[in-house]
């Protein structure tokens, strides 16, 4: 029986040694090792033996076994390493591929100029308001001195949605509203941005467009602040070379009013095509607040003065991204939009 182990323990370790895949491994281990495999087999004629020889038959059974099981784990890990390592021979990872492109996504240019514009106010101490785009007629037009018949609600070709209804057509109504609500406490500054809707449709004018709104009362308030504030704004938005120009205009809602102007930034004024060869570009319009409308907002124009502007957003992003279709901003084509 001994020499049965031995030579079971022989045959199992020259197997062993011969092979190298893993099934055959596997044949092995059950040949040797299981339920009904050699040595399995051998040790069921214990009972033959006499009973003092049977614990030393035993033990060696046992490192028999043990012997053959460590043989084969080790077999079986080189195995295994030989089988990566003809793997990875075999598989030429090319590094210099390009990777697998990730879409990530990114802000819209209107969203990045809009949040700019909003930063450089908040830097000067406004805070931001939002009002409804359907907006009554009584907010967007009667409040700011623009009566049912006044001719200057021509300026601002509207969609009505009923008769006092319509969708705003500026983000001015937004002054009366936050000036109802917080009167008659002082200061109030404030920017209100968001979207503002037009019968309008060429490749300066969008249906749709945005507004940045601004607003400040307050006890002597000047045209010298409202010079000073904007002047800041264009510089931190175009540049610290940028002058501005305030050229007279009318609006119901201001009195006096003013467009403002800076200077092209194509030439620095010289004149160029950006700038029709007037050195100058148009950015905004704005004004003193109208005494009229401080009294319908619950202010006392008696007591305090105001100024107002309004930008739209999308004429500064073309002008400072220097876009020339503003119907690019609203295709969505993604080779127009992953440039910002
Ligand atoms: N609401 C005007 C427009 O859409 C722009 C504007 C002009 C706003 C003068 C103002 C302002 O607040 O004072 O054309």
């Amino acid at each position: 029986m001994e020499q049965k182990l031995k030579a079971i323990l022989s045959e199992a370790e020259q197997a062993l040694s011969r092979t190298d895949n893993l099934d055959q491994l596997n044949e092995i281990r059950v040949r040797f090792l299981g339920k009904k495999g050699l040595l399995t087999s051998v040790l069921r004629g214990m009972g033959s033996l006499a009973p003092e020889e049977r614990p030393r038959v035993g033990q060696l059974a046992n490192d028999v076994r043990a012997r053959i099981e460590s043989v084969l784990e080790e077999r079986m890990a080189t195995i295994k390493e030989q089988v990566k390592k003809e793997k990875l021979a075999a598989e030429r990872i090319d590094v210099t591929l390009p990777g697998t492109p990730f879409p990530a996504g990114r802000r819209h240019p209107l969203s990045i100029v809009e949040e700019e514009i909003e930063d450089i106010f908040l830097g000067m101490g406004y805070s931001i308001e939002e009002g409804p785009e359907i907006e009554l007629d009584f907010y967007n037009f009667e409040a700011l001195n623009l009566p049912k018949d006044h001719p200057a609600r021509d300026m601002q070709d509207s969609f009505f949605i009923g008769p006092e209804v319509l969708l705003r057509t500026h983000t001015s109504p937004v002054q009366v509203r936050t000036m109802e609500r917080t009167a008659p406490v002082l200061p109030v500054r404030i920017i209100a941005p968001g979207k503002v809707y037009r019968r309008d449709d060429d490749a300066t004018h969008s249906p749709m467009f945005h507004q940045v709104e601004g607003l400040a009362i307050d006890r002597r308030v000047t045209f010298g602040d409202l010079k000073g504030t904007l002047q800041v704004f264009a510089e931190k938005m175009f540049g610290p070379q940028t002058r501005t120009r305030f050229r007279p205009s009318y609006f119901p809602f201001t009195e006096p009013s003013a467009e403002v102007d800076i200077s092209c930034g194509m030439c620095g004024g010289k004149g160029c095509r950006v700038c029709s060869d007037t050195g100058w570009l148009e950015i905004l319009g704005c004004g003193m607040v109208h005494p009229r409308v401080l009294e319908v907002s619950g202010y006392n124009p008696e007591e305090v003065t105001g100024f107002a502007f309004g930008m739209g957003v999308e004429r500064i992003a073309m002008l400072k991204y220097n876009i020339d279709d503003m119907r690019l901003l609203f295709d969505n084509d993604l080779r127009f939009l992953a440039q910002f």
